[in-house]
């Protein structure tokens, strides 16, 4: 579906953010990109997206690089769609719905048809009780929320999530990763994040990033036991990966198989 070849990214002030990136995105079903703060990930994803250009490389969609005049962003950004690292990137209206809607009369949907479509979305990312509110009195994760929600709306193929659950409550987090493994049944998703938990449970595929460079990759399960790319990524072990290591337990995918084994 999309080929990540030889991606070079290069920055107006000539930070190289990306150095030879090769990517498949049909090794996993959910894919997971780890790395440390500054490594590239956000520009990687925004790269994917094509907001950014890439300086050396293709990214190729359905084995077709992209191109990137506008008739053919418009085609292209209803199939792969993003959750913003930042929610104030990406939310612009005053009001929740018309902020959803926007996209969608761009494209000449019927009133109909949007308010269909926001009522579902909306629902599915458990914010019905939002719609009528300023985008700017929303709480920072009922922004992340809405911005998710916003994302969703083209329903498009692929869905790149930067950072999902980054600033969230444990309470909204877990329901962020609930809607998130609801959505992977549906579409590919790309997912990156400082929490190697949700990693570990939510991504069959993983690549770890490190200044620019793909460091490793494999499943999680494969990854998550190299010791050496962790540390050379500044990264943590997931806590059942560390349970397997130190106490000598199976390793375990999830905290509900753990338990029910255990008790
Ligand atoms: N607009 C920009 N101009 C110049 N350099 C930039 C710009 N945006 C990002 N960078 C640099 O590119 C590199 C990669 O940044 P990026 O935001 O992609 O990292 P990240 O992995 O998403 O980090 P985080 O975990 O903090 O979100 C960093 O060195 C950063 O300083
Ligand atoms: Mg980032």
């Amino acid at each position: 579906m999309i080929k990540v070849e030889s991606l070079e990214f290069k920055y107006e002030d000539g930070t190289i953010a990306l150095k030879n990136i090769n990517i498949d995105l049909d090794k996993g079903r959910v894919v997971g990109v780890i790395g440390a703060n500054g490594s590239g990930k956000s520009t990687l994803f925004l790269n994917i997206l094509a907001i950014l250009k890439p300086s050396k490389g293709v990214i190729k969609y359905n084995g077709e690089p992209i191109k990137y005049d506008k008739k053919s962003l418009r085609e292209y950004r209803k199939e792969v769609t993003m959750v913003f690292q930042d929610p104030d990137k990406q939310l612009f209206y005053s009001k929740v719905y018309d902020d959803m809607a926007f996209v969608l009369r761009n494209l000449h949907f019927s009133e109909e048809e949007i308010e269909k479509r926001i009522h579902v979305i909306l629902e599915k990312v458990k914010a019905t009780d939002l719609e009528q509110k300023p985008t700017h009195f929303l709480s920072y994760g009922q922004k992340k929320r809405i911005s998710i929600g916003g994302a969703l709306i083209m329903d498009s193929k692929v869905l790149l999530l930067d950072e999902p659950t980054s600033g969230l409550d444990p309470k909204m987090s877990k329901e962020v990763k609930h809607i998130i493994k609801e959505l992977s049944y549906e579409k590919k998703l790309v997912v990156s994040s400082h929490d190697m938990d949700f990693i570990y449970e939510c991504c069959d595929y993983i690549y770890v990033i490190s200044n620019g460079r793909v460091l490793g990759e494999g499943k999680p399960e494969e990854v998550f036991l190299k010791a050496n790319i962790l540390k050379e990524a500044g990264l943590d072990k997931p806590w059942l990966v560390k349970i397997h290591e130190n106490l000598k337990l199976p390793l375990y995918r999830n905290e509900e198989d753990l338990l029910k084994i255990r008790y």
